[in-house]
């Protein structure tokens, strides 16, 4: 039976971090649904159709990642697609506190998705969709945290 995954985040917008994530996750899946949660309540920096653009862009080859956009409860998606385990990267320890709480909320909700952490590398330690924005908006140099072929859309969103 295929095994498939959904890696979950508002890649706002999506980092090579995410990217290094999504190619270690297809080892493990055969399939790989990035799924960008689409809030009404929150719009983010990016809209989430340019988020799914500039995934799409960053995953282009890939074989067996597909993107999509969710609302609602990540269970309710995981279970529409058919995935037996949401994958979440974890860079240091202050993030897994959070990443445990969401784990046992969906461990909760639905006792058969499991949860995967996988550890980021070292060199993605530092880069986060926040650090983008802020570099960005700044003037600083952030191309070395986003795909190739991303750089330009994250430039122009904050070109005064
Ligand atoms: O990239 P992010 O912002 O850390 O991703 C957070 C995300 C999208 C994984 C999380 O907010 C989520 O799963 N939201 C969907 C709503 C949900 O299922 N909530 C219950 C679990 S806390």
């Amino acid at each position: 039976m295929e095994r498939v995954c959904v890696y979950p985040g508002s890649f706002d917008p999506v980092t090579v971090g995410h990217v290094d994530i999504i190619r270690r996750a297809r080892h493990l899946f055969d399939r790989v649904v990035v799924a960008v949660l689409h809030n009404p309540a929150k719009t983010g920096c990016f809209p989430v159709a340019q988020r799914l653009d500039m995934l799409k862009c960053a995953c282009q080859g890939m074989d067996g990642v597909s993107v999509a956009a969710f609302d609602g409860l990540l269970v309710d998606f995981a279970h529409q697609e058919g995935a037996c385990a949401v994958v979440r990267g974890i860079r240091a320890a202050g993030d897994y506190e959070a990443e445990k709480t969401m784990a046992d909320i969906n461990a909760r909700l639905m006792p058969e998705l499991e949860t995967v952490f996988l550890p980021a590398r070292p060199e993605h330690a530092c880069v986060s969709s926040s650090a983008v924005r802020e570099l960005a908006a700044f003037g600083g140099d952030f191309a070395f945290m986003v795909p190739e072929g991303c750089a330009e859309q994250v430039a122009r969103r904050f070109a005064k």
